[in-house]
């Protein structure tokens, strides 16, 4: 199990089943029991609530969302100096390259919703910000 709760491989003796494909195909919104309903469809006024939302899941095991904190997420992004939303969002594709980070999980709405919060709080100037 990643450290963000997801199940990452079949454990057969405890009934267990990997579902890190089932919920890439039907999205952590429509599979998780605790996500408020209204982000059931993302449109694009609530990307920035959701992308939040998501992180809040997904990376705050490991990450701080302030400027403070544990391996805090706005000096992270600066790392990687993002110009775009699209750009945050590609990145997640390849989170899991790094050797300690789960790969995101999630479908395509709310891959790009997490990439428009990231690059929300991706500080201006890229890495000289850090
Ligand atoms: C299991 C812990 C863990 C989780 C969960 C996690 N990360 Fe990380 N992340 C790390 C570690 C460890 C580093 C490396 C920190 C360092 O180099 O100081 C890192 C580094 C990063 C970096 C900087 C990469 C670089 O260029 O050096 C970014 C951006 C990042 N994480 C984004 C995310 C996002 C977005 C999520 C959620 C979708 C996430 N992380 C979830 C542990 C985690």
């Amino acid at each position: 199990m990643y450290s963000n709760g997801f199940i990452a491989r079949d454990l057969p003796p405890k009934g267990v089943s990997e579902e890190r494909f089932a919920l890439t195909e039907k999205g952590i919104f429509n599979s998780l029991a605790f996500i408020p309903p209204q982000y059931a469809e993302i449109d694009s006024s609530e990307e920035l609530e959701a992308g939040r939302l998501i992180a809040l899941i997904e990376c705050s095991a490991c990450h701080t969302m302030n400027a403070t904190g544990l391996r805090p997420m706005p000096v992270m992004l600066a790392r990687q100096g993002f110009a775009s939303a699209e750009e945050a969002a590609e990145f997640l594709d390849i989170l899991s390259d790094f050797s300690q980070m789960p790969p995101f999980i999630g479908n395509e709405k709310e891959e790009h919703a997490l990439g428009t919060y990231l690059y929300s709080i991706t500080p201006p100037g890229g890495s000289d910000a850090n």
